[in-house]
């Protein structure tokens, strides 16, 4: 077992009501859920594979893929909306080469979608890492990424 992994469940006892906690305590420590550990998982809380995947998958908290190294969020609001959000989120994915969920290959982006990110006088916005950029156009995004990724 990987020494992470083993210091982490060194704090349990393996009962199935640890299995959130354990599985929280890991995302944190990988930044998502890595199969092998899941299995280890599965077998140190003796649950099925199945059913400690099935907990998993039913929290938005838990991530079964790496994190890119930038966080790109695209408000989805009601403020964002009426201004043209569903635009900007295709264009973001257009230059990105990802849909929202997913992280590019080489690890460098993340794309979620988000209720609101508190801004919304300045719809359309996105959320790059802590920044917002605000007023979106798909021109704007294609200034924004363009040429980098
Ligand atoms: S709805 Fe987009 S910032 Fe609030």
């Amino acid at each position: 077992m990987e020494e992470r992994l083993s210091a982490i469940l060194s704090a349990y006892q393996g009962k199935r009501d640890e299995l959130i906690p354990i599985l929280q305590k890991v995302q944190g420590a990988y930044g998502y859920l890595p199969e092998p550990e899941m299995l280890e998982i599965a077998r140190f809380t003796r649950l099925p594979e199945s059913r400690v995947y099935g907990v998993a998958t039913f929290y938005a908290q838990f991530r079964f893929a790496p994190m890119g190294r930038n966080r790109v969020m695209v408000c989805r609001g009601t403020a964002c909306h009426v201004k043209g959000a569903q635009r900007i989120l295709e264009e973001v994915e257009k230059h990105l080469g990802i849909r929202e969920g997913e992280t590019t290959p080489d690890l460098e982006y993340s794309l979620e979608t988000v209720a609101c990110i508190g801004a919304c006088s300045l719809s359309p916005c996105i959320m790059i890492n802590r920044d917002v950029q605000a007023r979106l156009t798909p021109k704007k995004v294609e200034q924004l990424y363009g040429k980098d990724p």
